[in-house]
């Protein structure tokens, strides 16, 4: 498979096997979700708090389709083990830099798949006491949910597959391919990356 348009690494093009969401397509969604939110916090300049690393790609994006004045925070997670993940176990390692008291927050998340890694989040953040908390997330893998959660602003559904690109890692890898595909089965077997040992 060949991506005219970048030039990404092919290797990592190699271990795709099929193209779920293109650049555009993708564009087209942030710009529609940004839209959304310039019409519903117009004079309340809002905070967006996202979770390191998988979520910097769409929240560039988003920030720059949202042409109100806005703010930026994020915080970020340990990578425990699945089975520890199962759990709801999670482990700040990085925490906000403002005071959200008061403030109007919009939680910006990649992908939610359990929702039990959000779900411990917008607990954390609630008792800080924002004035308001909405969810926005790019993808939603709804199939795994454990947890009943109110998405405000949902850009696709996703099937219950490992999907890499636009932020989304695998082991540290894929992160920068421009568009979201499925990670083929075979890929899905790599070691784990040294630093993490996931
Ligand atoms: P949850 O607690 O099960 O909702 O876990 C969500 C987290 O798992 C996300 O923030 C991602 O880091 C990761 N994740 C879940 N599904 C995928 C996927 O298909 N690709 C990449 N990361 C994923
Ligand atoms: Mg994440």
């Amino acid at each position: 498979m060949m991506s005219d348009e970048y030039p990404v690494p092919e290797e990592w093009m190699a271990d795709i096997s099929k193209i779920l969401f293109t650049e555009a397509q993708i564009q087209a969604r942030v710009a529609a979700l940004g839209r959304q939110i310039v019409h519903d916090y117009a004079d309340k300049k809002p905070v967006l708090v996202g979770v390191l690393k998988g979520v910097i790609f769409f929240m560039a994006d988003l920030l720059r389709a949202i042409n109100i004045p806005v703010e930026v925070d994020f915080m970020s997670v340990s990578n425990y083990s699945p089975e520890l993940r199962d759990k709801g176990v999670v482990r700040l390692v990085k925490d906000l830099e403002m005071p959200i008291e008061g403030r109007h927050v919009i939680f910006v998340e990649d992908i939610i798949d359990t929702g039990l890694t959000i779900n411990y989040l917008l607990r954390n953040l609630r008792a800080r006491q924002p004035a308001s908390l909405e969810v926005c997330v790019l993808f939603n893998k709804e199939k795994r949910r454990l947890i009943d959660l109110p998405l405000r602003y949902k850009g696709f559904d996703v099937p219950d597959n490992y999907i890499v690109g636009y932020g989304l890692d695998y082991r540290e890898q894929y992160r920068n391919l421009p568009f979201v595909g499925l990670l083929k089965a075979q890929a899905l077997h790599q070691p784990a990356h040294p630093a993490t040992g996931l």
